[in-house]
This record gives C-alpha cells, structure tokens and sequence, in this order.
C-alpha cells in the first residue's frame, strides 16, 4: 500500500503520516527533508539556493546520511528547500530515490507513507490512499510559532506568517509540480481538527475508501 500525503508548510501532514506509519506498519518517507537537504548543502557551499547548477549539484550527490542532520528543522533549510524545489532539474534528481522508496520500503515494511507537495500528483499518482491536509496560514503560523519557543529558538509570530505566506507562494506559483490537491485526495483541514482527529479522520477513510 503507498499512502501520499501533500500539504502546506506546518499543516501537520508530517505528524500525520508518521503516525499513519506507525500504526500500519509502514515506512515512511518524509520527502521534504530531501529537498531541505539539498538546499542545506548549496548554503554550506557558500552557494545561492536559487542557482541551479549548484543545487542539481547538491542534489546529483545527497548522501542519504545527510536526511538525519539535525539543522535540517531549520527555518534556513526550509527558505532554502523552497527555492531549490523550484528546480525543474533538483525535483527530476530526486524523483527515483522517492519512487524507488514508495514501492521497495525498507523491510519489514509492506508498504509506505509519502509526506511532501507534489507525492499524489506527481511522484505517486498511483497511491491507494491520497491526503491534502491543509489549515489556515493563521493556524499553521500559531503552531509553528509555538514549536520554535519550545525549542528554545527566537521567533517573532509576525515574521513566521510572512514566511509561511511567501512559502506558500513559491511552492504554489512554480511552474512545476506546484502545491495543489489530487483530484482524488481526501481533504483533513487541520484548522479545526487536532493531530488526534486528523488521524482518526485518515484512519476512516482508508479503512472506508470511497
Ligand atoms: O515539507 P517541508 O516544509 O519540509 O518542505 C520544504 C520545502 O521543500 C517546501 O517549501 C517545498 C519543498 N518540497 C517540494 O517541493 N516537494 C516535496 N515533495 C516536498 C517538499
């Protein structure tokens, strides 16, 4: 079974589909971290994220080690990975090493979750099981927002809606794979649904699929 999940930034599609795996068993591929690891990689070159030599680069050699680096959860990586996303030639790179997941997971897996923009339009338009969980820019801002001051980290309410604001519009407007629902994805509207219910709410569907 391949479950894809796409999203917004901070819609909790991540939370979502990591407890999706746990429950039934299966792996899980978060697909941003592939992008927030190539742009990561142009930054420490001392690169611009938007230069797409250097991101295809980036991409052409990500060593799968580099998806358990730590600064990936920054807010640099994620700027970052909007932009080299936005690469026609960086999502082409990482298209196999996606797909080659979704239908090969790692054993004992008997199948996988896929979290990112484009995995039921694009990646896997072949999933049994599509989600688009979505929430308010005012929603996703709050809880992002919360999740930096819990880490310690300095963060200004203001500045993370502007960002989510801008995130939005790179990964909505590009030209390629842009953010936007499958034609058969089941919408989970985080706005008013906490992590619990949005889980429940998925597990419904898939047991029930119409
Ligand atoms: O889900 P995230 O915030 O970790 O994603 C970081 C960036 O990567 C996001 O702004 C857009 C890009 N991305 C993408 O274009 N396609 C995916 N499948 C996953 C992420």
């Amino acid at each position: 079974m391949i479950i894809a999940i796409d999203g917004p930034a901070a819609s909790g599609k991540g939370t979502l589909a990591r407890r999706l795996a746990a429950k039934l068993g299966l792996a899980h591929l978060d697909t941003g971290r592939l992008y927030r690891a190539v742009g990561l990689a142009v930054l420490r070159a001392g690169g611009d994220p938007d230069d797409a030599v250097a991101a295809l680069k980036a991409a052409e050699s990500l060593d799968p080690a580099a998806l358990e680096d730590h600064a990936l959860a920054s807010d640099r990586a994620g700027n970052a990975a909007s932009k080299v996303a936005a690469i026609d030639a960086v999502r082409a790179a990482l298209l196999a090493f996606q797909r080659t997941f979704a239908h090969h997971p790692p054993a004992p897996a008997t199948g996988a979750v896929l979290d990112g923009r484009d995995i039921g339009t694009v990646v896997c338009p072949e999933a049994e099981v599509k989600l688009f969980v979505t929430a308010s820019a005012e929603a996703r801002a709050k809880r992002r927002h919360k999740e930096l001051l819990e880490r310690g980290e300095a963060s200004i309410y203001a500045r993370v809606l502007a960002d989510i604001r801008e995130r939005d519009r790179r990964d909505s407007t590009r030209a390629i794979a842009p953010l936007t629902p499958a034609a058969d994805a089941i919408l989970i509207d985080t706005t008013v649904l906490d992590a619990d219910a949005a889980l429940a709410a998925a597990l419904e569907h898939i047991s029930q699929p119409s």
